[in-house]
């Protein structure tokens, strides 16, 4: 008996394959770091052995062939003049519009006829046995992250997740987001039962950063104009490049990532459980080193600044007068956004007793908070970039109960004129 155990035992763990699911939320140049970021951790994958058909990835995919691109079609995440192109060689499944947080939701869930006649109707495929990571990389708020055009909030994922594990279509999942307050993804709402290893690139409340920014942005002497990469996201990025994921375990990588990156507080969440199992058990295992050491990375912007920055280095650099009008645009939507938001953390505040406006309660409602900013959008227009931070007042009124109906008609209100 005992030895019919250990050779199912056995045959259980010889049966584990490796699967990844690769996502970028957001398009435009001045992103060009996430498309990089993405192209790159590709690359880490299939250097590392795991089969191509286990990878699936979203890129809007834009970035390579945008006209500010000096070098079309290539995607370079680090600097200098023997830096790789990472886009060489970097499938895509789904891109442009096809990138949508429900064919996310549908990839990770294995639902094949939800993507029917989308991309390459690749979803995940990985069985009760699996190991599977999951790597998103974009903008992000207090319980959500950004598709172009669409949101995913935090129950959703975990929803997802929940169903995953039902189906058995893993037994650990890891998964690395790169995003401004990613860790609000977890943080509370994330329970270890999943066997789920959560790491984020920020804590729940403070900004991500870019990393290669300008004036460290040069490929061969020509200048991108654009932060190359994310600096979570290098670090682990690079550490992948240049250890022997074959010993080093997840919860190495992790001290690695985390002291490396000295601008936000990289976190984790959920079961600790197989931390310290191999990161080549998620990573596969590179057969010859690359020995990349990285780069000195001094020059770093917070991403919710990244927009107007980029904007300002354009101007100063080109003096186009288009990038001027950019910035004068980008200013006044600042104004207005934060000019909503105060009116209406005011409009509740006398009543609810609470600092609306610079409170930090934790998203734990995201159905509440999906309808606010329906409502928002639907009144207000659309929340991009800079206006992300806001997201958090929205969150603050679900956390203190302030219903959605009574949110919807004080936006209606205050943004009708
Ligand atoms: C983490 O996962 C392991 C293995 O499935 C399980 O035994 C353990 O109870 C989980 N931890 C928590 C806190 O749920
Ligand atoms: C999260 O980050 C903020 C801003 O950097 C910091 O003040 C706070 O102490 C951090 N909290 C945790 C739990 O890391
Ligand atoms: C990198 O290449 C540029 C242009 O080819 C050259 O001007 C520069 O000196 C090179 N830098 C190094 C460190 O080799
Ligand atoms: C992982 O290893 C460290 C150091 O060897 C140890 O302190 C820790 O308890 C281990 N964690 C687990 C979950 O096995
Ligand atoms: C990497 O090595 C681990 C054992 O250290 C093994 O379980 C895993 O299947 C290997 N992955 C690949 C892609 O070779
Ligand atoms: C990585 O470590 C394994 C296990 O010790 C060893 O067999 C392998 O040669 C190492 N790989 C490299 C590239 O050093
Ligand atoms: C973070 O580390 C980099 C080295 O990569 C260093 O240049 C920079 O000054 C550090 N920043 C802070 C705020 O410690």
């Amino acid at each position: 008996m005992q030895k019919l155990l250990l050779i199912l035992c056995f045959l259980a763990l010889s049966l584990a394959d490796q699967y990844a699911v690769i996502a970028v939320g957001s398009n435009g140049y001045y992103n060009y770091r996430h498309q990089a970021d993405a192209c790159h951790a590709y690359q880490v994958l299939i250097n590392h052995n795991i089969p191509k058909s286990n990878i699936i990835m979203m890129s809007y995919d834009d970035v390579p062939n945008a006209l500010q691109n000096p070098f079309p079609g290539k995607l370079f995440n680090a600097p200098g003049n023997h830096s790789v192109d990472v886009n060489d060689g970097c499938i895509k499944d789904y891109i442009g519009a096809d990138v949508t947080a429900k064919h996310f939701l549908n990839i990770i869930q294995g639902d094949e006829l939800a993507m029917i006649g989308v991309g390459t109707g690749r979803v995940l495929k990985s069985g009760p046995n699996d190991h599977v990571f999951i790597y998103f990389v974009d903008h992000g708020a207090s319980g959500v992250l950004s598709f172009p055009n669409t949101w995913l909030y935090n129950y959703q994922l975990i929803d997802a997740f929940t169903q995953m594990k039902a189906k058995g279509m893993y037994s650990q999942l890891t998964i690395y987001i790169e995003a401004c307050y990613s860790g609000s993804m977890f943080d509370g709402v994330l329970k270890g039962n999943l066997n789920v290893y959560a790491v984020t690139a920020a804590n729940a409340t403070e900004s991500s950063w870019g990393a290669y920014c300008p004036y460290e942005d040069f490929i061969d002497g020509i200048e991108l104009d654009a932060c190359l990469g994310d600096l979570f996201s290098v670090n682990w990025l690079e550490n992948s490049d240049s250890a022997n994921l074959t010993i080093e375990t997840l919860d190495q990588q992790f001290d690695i990532a985390q002291s490396l990156t000295n601008l936000s507080h990289v976190s984790r969440y959920g079961n600790f459980s197989f931390v310290n199992e191999t990161a080549g058990e998620f990573l596969g295992n590179l057969t010859d080193s690359l020995n990349f050491a990285g780069y000195e990375k001094s020059s770093n912007w917070e991403s919710t600044e990244i927009k107007l920055n980029y904007l300002l280095h354009m101007y100063t650099k080109y003096q186009d007068p288009q990038y001027m009008e950019a910035i004068l645009e980008e200013m006044e939507y600042r104004d207005k956004i934060s000019g909503i938001f105060t009116q209406l953390a005011l409009h509740f505040e006398m009543k609810y007793d609470a600092d609306l406006m610079n409170a930090e309660l934790r998203p734990l409602n995201t159905r509440c908070l999906e309808k606010n900013i329906m409502s928002f959008e639907q009144h207000c227009g659309n929340i991009k970039d800079y206006g992300l931070k806001y997201i958090q007042v929205l969150v603050n009124i679900c956390e203190v109960g302030i219903s959605n109906e009574e949110t919807d008609s004080a936006l209606k209100e205050i943004c009708i004129l």
